[in-house]
């Protein structure tokens, strides 16, 4: 069953009109919640944005990234911030960054499974996106996502094989 969505689900740059049903919404909000956290401290607060000005607004800092006009044309746009005094930092390793992205990943492979497309957006102004939705300077902004039903589903872009990534037992085996 996760094998299944670990290998259909793709980025999704293309939405259709359809409006997202507010019960799935809260489907993919309760996956991300309930994601693992550095000593479970739930560094995460997600924004949903619906208001379409606020949309275009925040489309507007995405200024050449690929995405740019799903956040546009998406129903909902959700901006994962984080409390970065909520999570470890460990050898210079913020695991805010960790705990952002298991949570948004249980969100978007949800997602997926209800028939609704995502895309990582990590390519993103901060300081713009948070003047616009009014997040305090001591949260870090640090993805979004549009949610929405697919209009078109890309090709499957490729992976490197087991063998180019996994060692066994030390680095230099083969
Ligand atoms: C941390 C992270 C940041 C990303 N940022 C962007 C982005 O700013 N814009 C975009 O269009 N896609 C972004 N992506 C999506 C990747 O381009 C995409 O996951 C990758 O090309 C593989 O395609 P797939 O998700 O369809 O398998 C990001 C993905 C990750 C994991």
């Amino acid at each position: 069953m996760a094998m299944k969505i670990f290998e259909e689900r793709r980025s999704i740059r293309r939405y259709g009109d359809r409006p997202v049903e507010d019960d799935k919404l809260q489907a993919v909000l309760e996956a991300a919640r309930l994601a693992p956290s550095w000593a479970n401290m739930q560094c995460w607060t997600y924004i949903v944005v619906r208001d379409p000005a606020v949309k275009e607004a925040v489309a507007a800092t995405l200024k050449n990234n690929p995405i740019q006009k799903a956040v546009l044309a998406a129903p909902v746009l959700i901006v994962a911030c984080a409390d970065s005094d909520k999570s470890g930092n460990v050898n210079g390793q913020p695991y805010y960054m960790l705990d952002i992205g298991i949570s948004m990943q249980q969100l978007m492979l949800e997602a997926w499974d209800l028939g609704l497309g995502t895309c990582w957006v990590g390519w993103i102004k901060e300081d713009d996106v948070r003047s616009i939705l009014g997040v305090p300077e001591d949260i870090r902004v640090v993805a979004l996502t549009p949610l929405g039903y697919p209009a078109v589903y890309p090709d499957f872009p490729g992976r490197k094989t087991l063998e180019e990534i996994v060692r066994y037992e030390r680095w230099g085996q083969g």
